[in-house]
């Protein structure tokens, strides 16, 4: 039991924005890269229409290359019941169904507005569950900013995640800075809010871009309102192609130095995960960023004082 979870979803969101194509055993090599490290829960894909993002066309082809990862939960993003079916076929852990707060963010992205696409969350379910039991998580996108319509009102977001909990109580629910512009004080308080009302009949979670540059502060304001769960991309790698200006998602490896720093523990053997970043930052046209990567790596080391070796090298 870690005392913070990290959810990597480099893979996925981070290689989503990369616009030149990486072969297929490329990205293969930094989710292996990524699992060694011992991160134990990961993004890995999505089954989406290939017309929409084309470098997630070979998810299919990923899957089967990677086979079954022991210790880690492979997850991939579906847009549709399509998309479900697609990852229940190839053997997924974990799908990720994303719905946007603001409509406008919904349409750009799903080409529908958000009601529509709870009335496919719906179904989607159904199917699921017809097909036996998989963890289900939802991407709440644009929860503090719409890159369209700005700051998000915070009681459409309270409405929305209520239609979710009455379609299905227990799912995970990632609150999530699709722009990268949410500032502490608003995380913060709309994750109490979140919480109080919710927090029975859900988990949370935050996924947060690093536009502004407050993500590692936004983190911390959600772990001081009382989240556990939090996403990250390696390298900061990412960006969103329908969330025009935003960059990556805060560097995993800076939430690992932060967190490990603070005393708690990741299960992630940052040494072995700064290896990993190493293939992110060699993918061509890939948007980068993070901190923790440039300090000079005995640096780094010495001031964790020897703590928090974590599962990669145990499992060595
Ligand atoms: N997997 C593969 N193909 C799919 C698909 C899926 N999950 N869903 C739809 N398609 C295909 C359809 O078969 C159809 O193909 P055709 O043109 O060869 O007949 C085509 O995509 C259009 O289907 P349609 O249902 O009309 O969808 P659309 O054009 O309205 O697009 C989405 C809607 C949701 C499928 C598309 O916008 C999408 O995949 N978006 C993903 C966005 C994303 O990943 N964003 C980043 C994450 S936040
Ligand atoms: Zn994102």
């Amino acid at each position: 039991m870690t005392d913070v979870e990290i959810v990597e979803v480099g893979p996925r969101d981070g290689v989503q924005s990369v616009p030149t194509w990486i072969e297929t055993e490329r990205k293969a090599e930094l989710i292996h890269a990524l699992a060694r490290a011992g991160v134990g829960r990961m993004e890995v894909g999505s089954f989406i229409s290939p017309k929409a993002i084309p470098q997630m066309k070979d998810a299919e082809d990923l899957v089967a290359m990677l086979g079954p990862m022991p210790g880690v939960r492979r997850m991939t993003l579906v847009p549709n019941t399509k998309g479900a079916i697609r990852a229940i076929d190839a053997g997924i852990e974990e799908i990720i169904f994303v719905i946007s707060m603001s409509d406008a963010h919904n349409m750009s992205n799903v080409r529908r507005p958000t009601a529509q696409s709870m009335d496919d969350l719906q179904s989607l379910l159904e199917e699921v569950d017809a097909e036996g039991c998989l963890k289900m998580r939802i991407g709440l996108a644009t929860t503090f900013d719409c890159p369209f319509d700005g700051r998000v009102p915070e009681r459409d977001v309270l409405d929305n995640i209520e239609r979710i909990v009455s379609i299905r109580q227990g799912m995970e629910l990632v609150l999530s800075d699709t722009t990268g512009m949410a500032t502490p004080d608003h995380v913060r308080a709309l994750t109490a809010e979140c919480l109080k009302s919710f927090g029975d009949v859900a988990t949370f979670a935050f996924h947060g871009h690093d536009t502004a540059g407050f993500c590692v502060a936004n983190v911390l304001a959600g772990l001081e309102a009382g989240l556990r769960i939090f996403d990250g991309s390696v390298a900061g790698l990412g960006g969103c192609p329908f969330a025009p200006g935003a960059t990556g998602n805060v560097a995993t490896e800076d939430l690992i130095y932060l967190f490990h720093r603070m005393g708690l523990d990741t299960g992630i053997d940052i040494g072995l995960y700064l290896e990993a970043c190493e293939i992110a930052l060699s993918f061509p046209d890939g948007a980068t960023g993070g901190h923790a990567r440039i300090i000079p790596l005995k640096r780094l080391m010495e001031s964790l004082d020897g703590k928090f070796r974590g599962r990669g090298i145990a499992a060595e």
